[in-house]
């Protein structure tokens, strides 16, 4: 079954021009499924079968400065949307804010990519781990049919260090977010790169991969998409 690859460009790169060029190097059909992720105010200028948003707020419209509206991301045909990522509860997401944004997303269609393993240390045990994730995913998926949500298990301490968790530590994570939680599928996120992917997308239980800094070099991001 095809895996899907989300490429999550956070704050770059600093131009359309720059943006559309990297878009472009990649190939509307590879092996696995691909969505592109950029800053929000490139979405609408991005050529991609599947584009998805970084975040969203959790109200259509009214005065909320500074916010994208979950049925604006619809208008512009928009189809995921990353929520909960570590960099946002960083600057203040709180669980409940989440839920209200995963609620906001499915409202209009929009497949939530809920980011959880923020706080999460590599000297946790499994365990550990697991009662973190219990209470971030237990406060996002109230009330949701989680089903219709992508989870992507990204361990803070692997974003962006080189440091990657383990694929059979990660693969454990992917069997309990499945088994208790019944989402869509699972992704793996933290530090993937083409040398690490295969070892990930070969687990039965992860769905795929939310890459970071790999997805913004064209080479490294195509073989991924392809493995
Ligand atoms: P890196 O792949 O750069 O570690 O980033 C992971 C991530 O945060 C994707 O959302």
């Amino acid at each position: 079954m095809k895996k899907t690859i989300i490429a999550n460009w956070k704050l770059n790169p600093v131009s359309l021009k720059a943006a559309q060029k990297l878009a472009a190097s990649v190939p509307f059909k590879a092996k696995n499924k691909v969505v592109l992720c950029p800053p929000a105010i490139y979405l609408s200028s991005i050529d991609y079968p599947n584009v998805g948003a970084q975040d969203c707020f959790w109200q259509n419209q009214g005065p909320f400065t500074g916010q994208t509206s979950p049925l604006m991301l619809k208008d512009m045909k928009i189809k995921y949307c990353i929520v909960g990522h570590s960099e946002k509860r960083a600057v203040g997401d709180t669980d409940e804010m989440i839920n209200a944004k995963v609620k906001a997303c499915l409202a209009q269609k929009i497949t939530p990519v809920l980011c959880v393993g923020f706080g999460t240390t590599v000297e946790q045990d499994d365990l550990e781990a697991v009662d973190l994730l219990k209470s971030q995913l237990s406060l996002a998926l109230a009330g949701v049919e989680a089903k219709k949500v992508i989870v992507a298990y990204e361990p803070v301490w692997a974003i962006g260090t080189g440091r990657n968790a383990s694929p059979e530590h990660a693969e454990q994570i992917a069997i309990f977010i499945q088994n208790k939680y019944g989402a869509g599928k699972v992704l793996y996120g933290g530090s993937v790169t083409a040398f690490n992917a295969k070892s990930y997308l070969q687990q039965p239980n992860i769905g795929g991969l939310l890459v970071g800094g790999a997805s913004l070099k064209a080479g490294e991001f195509n073989q991924i998409i392809n493995m």
